[in-house]
């Protein structure tokens, strides 16, 4: 059975979505376009040198950035096919094909980014679980952080709201509070409008 990511990419772009999604953002950056607000915006709340997780990493334009910051990266993702195309850009990266629902590195991070809509995109059912997980790779005093839609017009193709209280519950049960949220990865004011980038704190 597919994920919901697979599906929304494949009704929305088609076979080959993985490729095209990495392809995006070459040309973009090659464009002249800011292609590493995630990662700039992270490296303000937990600066390098830190232990750094790509979760939901996708084709690794952020994890990649994070490395070339100084970061020790690892990036997870469960899409083979997205981190066939992070592999292929960065052999020597540490990447992993898992579940955020069910993974375990058996490591704890500094920081953890959850970007590109991660978490709306997670499977129905899941976001207590992946929450859980992400709670258990956040070292005592590390930050998560993560950004997503919160309205149609910011999510792709039919993915439905993830409501940002759901959010913050799940990731309390798992020890992380609720920091500062914004509405950009540049840092403006968020004003319960369409887009948050959140931060959580791993409480001990
Ligand atoms: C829109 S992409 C964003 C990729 C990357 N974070 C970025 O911003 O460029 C969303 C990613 O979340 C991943 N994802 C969704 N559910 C996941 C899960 N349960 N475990 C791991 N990755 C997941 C998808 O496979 C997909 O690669």
């Amino acid at each position: 059975m597919s994920t919901r990511w697979e599906q929304i990419a494949l009704d929305t772009v088609g076979e080959g979505y993985a490729a095209a999604y990495a392809e995006r953002f070459r040309r973009l950056a090659e464009d002249g376009a800011e292609v590493h607000g995630e990662a700039t915006f992270a490296a303000s709340l937990v600066p390098p040198p830190a232990r750094a997780l790509d979760a939901g990493c996708g084709t690794g334009r952020i994890a990649v950035r994070l490395h070339e910051l100084g970061y020790d990266v690892v990036g997870v993702d469960l899409d083979a096919s997205m981190v066939a195309e992070a592999r292929a850009a960065a052999p020597d990266l540490d990447w992993r094909v898992a579940d955020l629902a069910t993974f375990d590195l058996g490591a704890v991070f500094d920081l953890v980014v959850v970007a590109g809509n991660t978490i709306p995109l997670l499977d129905e059912g899941t976001l207590a679980a992946a929450c859980d997980r992400l709670g258990a790779h956040t070292a005592r005093g590390g930050v998560l952080v993560t950004g997503f839609g919160l309205d149609a017009a910011h999510l792709p193709g039919d993915c439905p709201v993830t409501p940002l209280p759901e959010v913050d519950a799940a990731m309390a049960a798992a020890g992380l509070a609720a920091g500062e949220r914004h509405a950009t990865w540049t840092g403006d004011r968020f004003d319960d409008g369409g887009y948050v980038v959140a931060t959580y704190r791993r409480v001990p």
